[in-house]
Order: structure tokens, then sequence, then C-alpha cells
């Protein structure tokens, strides 16, 4: 069977929902039990049973299920959010003394974790450029603990080399993290190029309509079970209606992600031929450094890219932006239907030395395109370069 078909029924069991084809969302903190030998078994794991909604719920389980299929791992835990999928990953596995090495163009609030609570917890951080992940033996100490990745970045999509980063990790005993939330685990499977642990913010793609916060990690079940268990006493429970309507996003997963690449593609290619564009940041574009490894790592794009344009002052960029919002929405998450701008006049503005380092400025913008017709996308961003150019 192919893989779109067995993602929409895979982990569904209508016939112990009353033939329903969706999973109940039982809303429940406590489960009760039957008899004092049931609440006696099922303490010591004898009998699956129910306990308590931070631990597990039913609808979870299917949506965990879903989640360990595509990423072709042996488990997978579903979270509130990505960063609490992200946060309960890194208090699992790093203690006091530990080196933890994390690629330069990481999620901010990953940064803002690492340059915080963990280094007040002892545990000392060092970044990495992305082009360094092909060979990060030098970087390598004797307490090194974890390597964390984001390939491609959020921000300016840079690539590192995955399978060689294993590879390193795994001749040292480093364990590896992912964040794999732009290719979503339909285009990008690290599991299967020698990563340990698979991280999502499923708030972006997998949910797909901006309405719910989700956080996904799979992997071997050993390590799984050692992230569940801090997840746990952290409590970032994700809640069942939230789980429902993520199994809801997956089913129209690939569907969603063959128009956002294809419109997404479409709208690249076009700024890419125009004159005010310096430059078009998509990992699916030949002129991106990071194509080749790119295409060796993902069987696909999402929709959300970086453009430059020529610089032309504050109050071009504001008719720049103020004219986009006839089709797009202004903000800072990405992956829904919608299609968004986010400039990046505002980001690590009190860190001039990383904004330059990453590769920012005030004429870059950040576009997630959505599932509007790609022709409508196009006219909008002419009629908004149109207002820019007369500022
Ligand atoms: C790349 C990336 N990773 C992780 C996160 C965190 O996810 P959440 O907002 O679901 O906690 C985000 C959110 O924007 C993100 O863009």
């Amino acid at each position: 069977m192919k893989r779109d078909t067995e993602l929409l029924h895979r982990g569904d069991k209508p016939r112990e929902w009353y033939g329903a084809v969706n999973p109940p969302v039982i809303h429940a903190s406590l489960y009760s039990f039957g008899s004092l030998q049931e609440y006696l078994d099922a303490g010591e794991g004898k009998i699956k049973h129910y306990v308590y909604e931070r631990l597990a719920n039913p609808i979870r389980e299917v949506l965990e299920e879903k989640i360990a299929f595509l990423e072709k791992t042996e488990d997978a835990l579903a979270l509130a959010s990505g960063m609490a999928a992200i946060s309960s990953t890194l208090l699992a596995f790093l203690r006091t003394g530990d080196h933890f090495l994390v690629v330069s163009c990481v999620y901010g609030p990953v940064r803002a974790m690492a340059d915080g609570i963990l280094r007040e917890m002892g545990i000392e951080t060092e970044y990495f450029d992305a082009a360094e992940a092909a060979n990060l033996a030098p970087r390598i100490k004797p307490n090194t603990r974890m390597i964390f990745l984001e390939s491609p970045g959020s921000l300016t999509f840079d690539i590192q080399d995955l399978r060689a980063a294993a590879r390193v990790a795994k001749e040292h005993g480093v364990l590896t993290a992912i964040d794999n939330t732009w290719a979503t685990p339909l285009y990008q499977n690290p599991a299967e190029m020698g990563i340990d642990l698979v991280i999502h913010s499923g708030t972006k793609y997998i949910a797909g309509h901006s309405d719910l916060l989700l956080g996904l990690v799979a992997g071997p079940k050993e390590l799984l079970a050692r992230v569940r268990q801090v997840a746990r006493l952290l409590g970032g429970t994700l809640s069942p209606d939230d789980a429902y309507l993520a199994i809801r996003g997956l089913r129209t997963l690939p569907l969603r992600m063959e128009r956002h690449q294809s419109s997404a593609l479409k709208v690249a290619r076009w700024l890419e031929g125009r004159p005010e564009v310096r430059e078009v940041l998509h990992p699916g574009l030949p002129s991106f450094p990071g194509y080749e490894l790119a295409k060796s790592q993902m069987s696909g794009y999402s929709g959300l890219f970086s453009f430059r344009l020529q610089p032309r002052g504050e109050a071009a960029r504001h008719r720049f932006v103020d004219t986009l919002l006839e089709l797009f929405h202004l903000g800072y998450s990405w992956g829904g239907y919608e299609s968004l701008i986010m400039p990046f006049i505002r980001y690590y503005t009190n860190d001039p030395e990383l904004r330059a380092a990453l590769g920012i400025d005030d004429d870059t913008y950040r576009i997630s395109i959505g599932l509007e017709d790609p022709d409508d996308i196009i006219a909008c961003i002419e009629k908004a370069l149109a207002a820019w150019a007369q500022a």
C-alpha cells in the first residue's frame, strides 16, 4: 500500500468506535477502575488500562501511531506544543557538565533555552554553522552529549548534511536530534539517515489550519520512553480535542503539501525574475547554495521561504507590507492554509553579530505560501512591489 493511503487508515479502529471512521474524543482527567484487582493489575502494568490524562489518552495514541508510521520510527510522542517536544527532549538527556552542539540557525526559543535554563544548569552550548554539519568531528568533546539540528532552518533555510552529522555522532556515542518541521514527515525522514530523535512543531503543516499548538517527537522506543517520562513530569500534555484536530490535519496533509510546494515554487521562481528582488532563499531553487544537498535528503519542499528586496528605506517597507495585507496576513507562525508575511526587521535586533551571521537584514522577508490560487498570490506581490517602488 502507498504511504498516503496507509496514512489515512493507520491506527484507526472503526469497529471499536461504534463504526465511526474517526476516533472518539474522550474527555477525561481520570479513568476509573471496576475492581480493586483491576486497579492493582493496572498499577503493575499487567493489563492495559488508562489511568490519568497526563499519562495517556486513547486519541493521542492514534496520532502517535500515525506519526511513527510517517517518520519510520518505532515510537512517537504527541505533546502540547513544539517547544514542549523540544524542552522535554533536551531535559530528558542533558545533564550538568554536558556539552551540547547546536546549529546556529536553530529556532530562536531553542537558543533562548540553551543560553538560559540549560546554561544555568551547567550545560555548555556551542553553536556551529550549518555547513559544518558535514564534519562535526573537530567540535566533539569527551562530554558532548547531543547534537541538535534544524534542516532546513526556518529563517534562511540553511541545509545541514544529516547523514554526515549522524555518522560522526554515532562514532562518538553522541545523540542526535533534529527539528524537522519545515520538510514535514512527508518530505524528509531523518531517522532513515541515522538521526536519533525527530521533532516537529505540528502546529505548522501537520495541524495546518492555524488553530492549535502541537509538538511531536519520534524515535526508537528506548529513547522515547525517557522523553515520555520527562514530558509527563513537565506536564505539557496535548488535549484530546487538539489531538483530534491534528489527526484531521493529517488526513489532508499530502494534498495540502502538494499545493504548498507547487505554489511556493511558482512564486519563488517568479520572484527570482524580478528586478526589485536581490535574492530568493528557497531550497528548491538551483540558485540556492544548499540545493544539491537538500535534494539528496528531501523528497519535496514545503511552502515557507525568504527573499531579499533591494534596499529602499523605511517608507518603501511599509508600503510593501501594508499592500500585501490585501491577501497576506502579517505574523509569526507558518504552515497554515493562509499566506503569511514576516519581515525580519524585529529579529535578533539585540544581537547584530548573530543577525549578520544568519544573513538577516531589514529588507529580508519570510513568506509562508498558503493554499490560495498562486496567481492571486503573485498578483498581490506584484501590486505590493509597485507600491514599494513608488515610495
Ligand atoms: C522551526 C520551529 N520549531 C519549533 C517551533 C515551536 O513550535 P510551537 O510554537 O508549536 O511550540 C516553531 C514555532 O514557530 C518553529 O518555527
